[in-house]
């Protein structure tokens, strides 16, 4: 097979570099277009102090200059709000698109409004984007030209959430979710709530009463399972460099089963591990691998708790959108990641 030209948009945030390390590793996407905002201009490596070899080498460019002719495939790491234009110049340039910001994971451009607060930039694009959770939407993604790559609190909720949904077991009215994230689930931005001495030696709760990823959550809940939940969702920013727990606190019948449901839904997937009954995940266990690692504690006679860990920068971000994209391409949905985490 021939390789892919692959840009990275967004190449000088935290997702961004990341896609970078993991499409240098990858048999078949190469960079051909590294683009910036603040930072266009510079070479690769005077942003990113990570980088080596060609890539450090190569000028950022900005997100809006064309791309050289024989770019495929499109990784749109940015804002929500910037992200759309850009999304659009691509497929306009006849290249499938793997968006990361929050731009088109809504079904319409009325839910997006009411998760953020803002116009959809380019509601026209809505309906063709396929919502990229790839255990639950494979077959949509392959075909898709625009995958939306889903937020990382929603991908670290529905995985374990919507087997549970569509089996019937649970009380959907009552679902409560508990959820920490290390500081790069906040961006690369400068942000005083971030700075070191804000963040070092504590954690808050955060984006209440309701985070723009609660409605992510109940719309795909809802799309993937056709049972209407009520999510209490619950973030909080802890001082670590990335990882991400949900905790669901949940209630419903038979949780003896819970733990069973999800292993048969499971089974076959290459990034989704259930634990043995008695183990819980932690986030130094899928630290920079593109996991997600399940536990069920059954808690009484109708309740459990179901936790639940992703590197927020890989299955939550880049990971997920390297994975979506080989989907597309029809490549091995292993190719260039690692199920294997850093650790300790
Ligand atoms: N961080 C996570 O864990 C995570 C997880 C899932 C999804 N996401 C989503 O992925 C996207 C990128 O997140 P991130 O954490 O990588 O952000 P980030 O670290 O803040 O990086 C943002 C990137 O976008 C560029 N940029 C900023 N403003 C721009 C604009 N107006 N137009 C074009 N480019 C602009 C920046 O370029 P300069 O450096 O040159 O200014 C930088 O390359 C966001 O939509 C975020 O919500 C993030």
């Amino acid at each position: 097979m021939t390789d892919i030209s692959v840009a990275v948009l967004g190449a000088t945030g935290y997702t961004g570099a990341e896609l970078i390390r993991l499409i240098g590793e990858h048999p078949h996407f190469r960079i051909r277009r590294l683009a910036a905002h603040s930072q266009a201009g510079k070479r690769a490596g005077q942003a990113l102090p990570g980088l080596g070899g060609d890539l450090a080498d190569m000028e950022l460019m900005p997100a809006d200059a064309p791309w050289p002719d024989d770019v495929q495939l499109v990784f749109t790491a940015l804002p929500h709000g910037a992200a759309a234009g850009s999304v659009r110049r691509a497929l306009e340039a006849g290249c499938r698109v793997v968006d990361l910001s929050a731009d088109f994971r809504h079904q319409s451009a009325e839910n997006y409004k009411a998760a953020y607060g803002a116009d959809h930039p380019h509601p026209e694009l809505l309906p063709e984007a396929v919502f990229g959770l790839a255990e639950l939407a494979r077959e949509q993604v392959a075909t898709s030209r625009l995958t939306a790559n889903p937020g990382c609190y929603p991908t670290s909720v529905l995985l374990p959430l919507v087997p549970l949904l569509r089996a019937g077991v649970l009380d959907a009215e009552r679902i409560i979710v508990d959820s920490k994230s290390g500081t790069s689930g906040a961006g690369r931005s400068a942000k005083t709530e971030l700075l070191y001495c804000e963040i070092n030696e504590g954690v808050r709760a955060y984006g209440l009463p309701r985070h723009r990823h609660a409605w992510e959550m109940e719309e795909w809940a809802r799309a993937f399972s056709g049972v209407e939940a009520r999510i209490q969702f619950v973030p909080h920013i802890l001082p670590m460099t990335r990882g991400m727990l949900s905790t669901l606190h949940l209630s419903g019948r038979d949780p003896g089963r819970w733990r069973e449901i999800l292993h048969a839904a499971y089974a076959t997937e290459p990034f989704v591990r259930m634990l043995a009954e008695g183990e819980l995940p932690t986030t130094k266990g899928v630290a920079g691998s593109n996991r997600c690692d399940i536990g069920v504690a059954v808690t009484g006679p109708d309740s459990a708790v179901v936790v639940s860990c992703i590197d927020n920068l890989i299955k939550g971000a880049a990971g997920q959108a390297v994975q979506n994209a080989n989907i597309m391409f029809g490549l091995p949905e292993t190719a260039g990641l690692s199920a294997i985490a850093l650790w300790p």
